[in-house]
């Protein structure tokens, strides 16, 4: 079958049976609407192939799951924003309904874009990990945002040789007067070559186009002309089309970074919003090459069991799109390092910003005390043991603890 399946969770109100509000949400996201309409009739009775389709029902919590049936020709191929007004549009407001959550969505081939253009492959080639396929660490500059270019390239330059993989802008720092971008972008970079030449590696640095949409092209091409190797997008404030119209650019020859800030409105009431895993599915298909899904052990309060779902649903098999590599940020320091590659596994970037520039010799050594970290667990020693031959660690357990 061609068309696309939407889960979601829902409790009706009393008084409604779980029948009728499924069909509810069907009909008002499809042909339907409150009451019937003469304008469906029996000349007009080939509308009915895009009805909607209450697949089942079954009881769940306090409430019912159901799958939905959307015919593919109710969609206009490649419009995400479309899709969106379709699968999690009205039906949020649905006065027969207590609360609704999507829960999952199945792409079919034809809706399904051309996905990301690096991936996990991708990404891992141009940072040199293809071959020893280690967990990437990477970390965000800190404070979030109030550095100069200069300070935040002196950052960037000892995150760099500590040895993060990858050091990205925060989700709120994008081109105010205090740090401009394109001075940011050319002193980072810099910062990240004279790296290169004492270590021998390269680090990428996602530099935050987020912008308006009538910009963010634009801003985007001049960063990668000018020498970015990676950018990022707040892929909910800026739009699903915001990633999907750079990466399907020509001009865009970096990865795309994408940060979810502002998912939390969405994904954090367990009955009512939308779930992380259609926006990480929505991701894949516009094209981002990692995306935060979150960590089981930092400061946002993940659960492992969705959060591996939600990197299933980034790296499992799925037509031709290339695997996204998922991100945990967030909280992160070297002491939860075991738990989130025990969990995870080593397909993953962990980021630590705090955990980094907070370590008490500073930001390289926190680089590399995380790195440590990660060695000791592809090692199969614990934190613990490992940093009685390694300094950097020993000092961020002392500070933060192994939990
Ligand atoms: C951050 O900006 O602190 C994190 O990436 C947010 O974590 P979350 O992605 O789990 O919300
Ligand atoms: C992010 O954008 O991922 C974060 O700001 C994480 O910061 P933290 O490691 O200090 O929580
Ligand atoms: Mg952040």
């Amino acid at each position: 079958m061609n068309d696309l399946i939407a889960t979601y969770y829902f409790k009706p109100k009393s008084g409604v049976t779980p029948e009728f509000a499924a069909q509810a949400i069907s009909e008002e996201q499809t042909t339907g609407t409150w009451t019937d309409i003469s304008t469906v009739n029996e000349k007009t009775a080939y509308v009915h192939a895009f009805d909607g389709e209450v697949l089942e029902i079954v009881p769940s919590g306090e409430g019912f799951e159901t799958k939905l049936r959307y015919p593919y020709e109710i969609f206009e191929p490649g419009n995400i924003p479309q899709y969106l007004s379709v699968i999690a549009g009205n039906l949020f407001g649905l006065g027969k309904l207590e609360a609704v959550r999507l829960l999952d969505i199945d792409i079919p081939k034809g809706l399904d874009g051309t996905g990301p253009k690096f991936g996990i492959e991708g990404v891992r080639k141009l940072t040199g990990t293809e071959t020893t396929r280690r967990p990437h660490v990477g970390t965000i500059i800190k404070p979030k945002v109030g550095l100069t270019p200069k300070d935040t390239a002196a950052v960037a330059y000892q995150a760099a040789i500590g040895g993060v993989d990858l050091i990205k802008d925060d989700e709120t720092l994008t081109d105010q007067k205090f740090c401009p971008r394109m001075e940011r972008l050319e002193m980072v970079m810099e910062a990240l070559d004279k790296a290169k030449d004492e270590t021998g590696r390269q680090v990428l640095y996602a530099l935050n186009v987020t912008t308006g949409g009538d910009r963010i092209l634009e801003a985007a091409s001049n960063a990668v002309r000018m020498g970015a190797n990676m950018i990022m997008v707040d892929v909910l404030t800026a739009g699903f089309s915001a990633v999907q119209c750079l990466a399907s650019d020509p001009s865009i020859t970096v990865p795309i970074h994408v940060h979810r800030t502002m998912h939390g409105a969405l994904t954090r009431n367990p009955v009512h919003g939308i779930a992380m895993r259609p926006i990480a599915k929505l991701v894949r298909v516009c094209g981002g090459d990692q995306l935060h899904t979150g960590t089981v052990s930092g400061k946002m309060g993940g659960k492992a069991a969705e959060i591996l779902g939600d990197n299933a649903a980034l790296t499992r098999p799925a037509g031709d799109l290339l695997p996204v590599f998922p991100v945990a940020s967030g909280g992160l320091h070297p002491g939860k390092v075991h738990a989130e590659i025990t969990t995870l596994g080593n397909e993953i970037v962990l980021q630590a910003g705090g955990g980094i520039h907070g370590h008490p010799d500073g930001t390289a050594a926190g680089a590399r005390a995380m790195r440590q970290a990660v060695d000791a667990a592809l090692l199969g020693v614990s934190a613990e043991e490992y940093a009685k031959t390694h300094a950097e660690l020993r000092k961020a357990l002392e500070k933060w603890g192994s939990a």
